[in-house]
């Protein structure tokens, strides 16, 4: 018989996990399902690189286990959009250039997606503070926080 680990669902696609209880959902993300878009950063919760939706909110995968998951609905940056049809704010990243190396760029969209649907103030410094959980070490905050302000309209 096959081992059959318990389910869960990454960008619509139900998945098994039979990984190690100490695997974190990071790791299952990118070392098992090869989905690489969401980034390893500081592995400590303090840098946001790692940013993916779990029904809906927003979490550090580095931070969670994957077993602790099973049956959640996981969405990472390829589950977003594609560069066929991006999502509202990857283009409003594009169009304000809200990068510079790149790296932490997955983290900042899909933070600034959750963001959309919480309490959060509506000016330039609210935004900054709902955002403080992920960092750009290049530093290109004025811009992130212009495509978010554009896309809350
Ligand atoms: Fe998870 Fe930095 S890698 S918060």
């Amino acid at each position: 018989a096959v081992a059959i680990g318990p389910a869960i669902v990454v960008n619509g696609v139900e998945q098994a996990m039979d990984v190690d209880v100490r695997t974190t959902l990071l790791d299952y993300l990118r070392d098992h399902l090869h989905l690489t878009g969401t980034k390893l950063g500081c592995d400590h919760g303090q840098c946001g690189a790692c940013t993916v939706h779990v029904n809906g909110r927003r979490i550090n995968a580095c931070l969670a286990l994957a077993m602790a998951h099973q049956g959640d609905e996981v969405t990472t940056i390829e589950g977003l959009g594609a560069p066929e049809r991006l999502h509202p704010m990857q283009a409003a990243f594009v169009q304000h250039d809200g990068y510079q190396c790149g790296y932490c760029t997955a983290g900042q969209i899909m933070s600034a997606v959750a963001l959309l649907d919480e309490p959060c103030g509506g000016d330039d410094a609210a935004v900054r503070e709902c955002m403080s959980g992920n960092l750009c070490r290049c530093g290109a905050y004025a811009n992130i926080v212009a495509a978010i302000q554009q896309v809350r309209g």
